[in-house]
């Protein structure tokens, strides 16, 4: 058999595969690629590898016969049944101590049944989120590993060797146990809906309410880009603005308004909805784009449902710097909320979270990269039991010089019928969350009235109490029926 030249193993040579490879290479790890089209792999040899120190294999077995010990295996295939199948095929010729490493989107389930299933066998296995792209996995990628504690010092050079550094820093930290990377990733895309769905309403709202042509507003995501909300997301959509087709005209205005999703911000408000926590942006940044896929239905609409006409009477100067103080002060919230949620999540899987080690392997290389995400990395590093984003003096400052502006952009924004339910959710849950009082004493009563659910009184929580309120009515008890 061949002698065990290699690092590490890569299975699936599709684009983000190759990239991370060759990635891979230029930090001076011996690759060993394998692929189920075997043509692939030769040709993958004689192109895009060609002159490196790639390696490449036909079989499972030949693949395995390369690596040196532990052996080290990563998996970049589709998510779902391949990713079983390929275990199952590559168990049978691993030993205790080698390492299986699944850096696709897969969900964080799967990720926990397979650690534990491997871990049996003492096989340690890994979960990788990846981010970035094929750029990314090319040139740095954000990488967010977790899975069986054992494996990280095994994967640790490589995986920081290979990604996105801000400064000298990697964007790679391990995360935590079993299915923690691929949680901390999901939430990443959760949060990536989000942000692309609060740059969609201001864009909308410079549009339509203040009439803008998309060379200007290629201009204002441009100034914005200078500052706070400094973000790869924002640089795109500048480009993105001021694109035109080969015939001349804005490529933008012709692409048809129905937003596809693969399912990722679908799972984290999924996850949210299980763990009973408010992540409110990231689930209307879902249903806006179930909402926009309806476009048959609008257009239909369009014609028999009236609005608001469109006026602005104001210094359009100020209030494009309301917008982006609107923008800024929403995006604080849905990271709050993120973050809310896998403090929750965290407790129910027992993972230990590194919060601001999560803040940094976002700060770069990943789609929702920016620099705002160091400033959440500060927020954590200057208290590491902080509970809630907004609660740390720099954020609690942004969002005080903020909310005027915010306010007056969510106004306008439903005097003049544009939609925009992230910026306003944003808002309302930020006057939930700062308020002691909400009306949901009168829920209780409610509750108790018709279903005798029993309510708390502020003056002693933990006691539970029932009333007659309408003084007739037979005998029922909380445990009748659950409305
Ligand atoms: C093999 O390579 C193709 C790209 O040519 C890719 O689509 C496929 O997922 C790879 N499959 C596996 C499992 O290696
Ligand atoms: C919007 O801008 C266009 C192009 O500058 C102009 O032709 C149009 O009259 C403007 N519409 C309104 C309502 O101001
Ligand atoms: C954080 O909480 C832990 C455990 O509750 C405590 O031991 C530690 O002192 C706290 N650290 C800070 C900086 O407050
Ligand atoms: C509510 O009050 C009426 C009138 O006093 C009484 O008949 C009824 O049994 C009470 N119901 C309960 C659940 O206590």
């Amino acid at each position: 058999m061949a002698e065990p030249v290699a690092d590490i193993a890569l299975i699936g040579l599709a684009v983000m595969g190759q990239n991370i490879i060759l990635n891979m290479n230029d930090h001076g790890f011996v690759v060993c690629a394998y692929n189920r089209t075997v043509e692939k792999v030769d040709r993958f040899l004689a192109n895009e590898a060609k002159g490196t120190k790639i390696v490449g294999a036909h079989s499972v077995k030949e693949m395995i016969s390369k690596l040196k010990k532990p052996r080290r295996v990563m998996m970049l295939v589709k998510a779902g049944s391949a990713v079983d199948a390929f275990i199952d095929q590559l168990v049978p010729h691993l030993e205790a101590g080698d390492i299986i490493i699944d850096g696709g989107n897969s969900e964080y389930l799967d990720t926990i049944r397979r650690c534990k299933a491997l871990d049996e066998k003492k096989i340690l296995f890994v979960g990788s989120g990846v981010s970035g792209g094929e750029d990314g996995a090319r040139y740095g990628p954000s990488l967010m590993p977790g899975g069986s504690p054992a494996a990280w010092s095994h994967i640790k050079p490589i995986f920081q060797g290979i990604a996105a550094k801000v400064g000298s820093e990697p964007c790679c930290d391990w995360v935590g146990e079993n299915g923690a990377g691929h949680y901390v990733k999901m939430v990443h895309n959760g949060i990536e809906y989000g942000d692309m769905q609060l740059i969609c309403e201001t864009y909308h709202i410079m549009k339509t309410v203040l009439n803008m042509s998309n060379d200007e507003i290629s201009e204002v995501f441009a100034e914005w880009n200078k500052g706070e909300l400094d973000s790869f997301l924002i640089e795109i959509t500048t480009d993105i603005m001021k694109f035109r087709d080969t015939d001349g005209t804005h490529l933008l205005d012709k692409i048809r308004d129905a937003a596809g999703q693969k399912g990722t911000g679908k799972w984290t408000a999924i996850s949210a909805l299980d763990q009973g926590m408010p992540v409110t942006l990231i689930g209307e940044s879902v249903f806006a784009r179930c909402l926009s896929s309806l476009k048959d239905e609008r257009v239909i609409a369009s014609k028999q449902l009236a609005g608001p006409t469109v006026s602005f009477q104001g210094d359009r100067k100020a209030f494009l710097e309301d917008l982006k103080q609107a923008l800024y002060a929403s995006k604080i919230i849905s990271y709050t909320q993120g973050f809310m949620l896998m403090r929750e999540a965290a407790k129910q899987f027992k993972w230990n979270l590194n919060y601001g080690g999560i803040a940094l392997m976002w700060r770069g290389g990943c789609i929702i990269r920016s620099v705002f995400l160091g400033k959440i990395k500060e927020a954590f590093d200057k208290n590491h039991n902080l509970t809630n984003l907004l609660l740390d003096d720099f954020f609690k400052q942004a969002i005080q010089r903020a909310q005027d502006g915010w306010r007056r952009v969510v106004a306008s924004a439903v005097t003049n019928g544009v939609p925009a339910p992230c910026l306003s959710t944003a808002l309302s849950f930020y006057d939930g969350y700062r308020l002691e009082k909400l009306p949901a004493n009168l829920i209780q009563a409610q509750r108790d009235y018709f279903g005798a659910h029993t309510y708390e009184l502020l003056s002693n929580p933990g006691e539970f109490h029932h009333t007659n309120w309408t003084g007739h009515g037979g005998q029922i008890s909380s445990s009748s029926y659950n409305a």
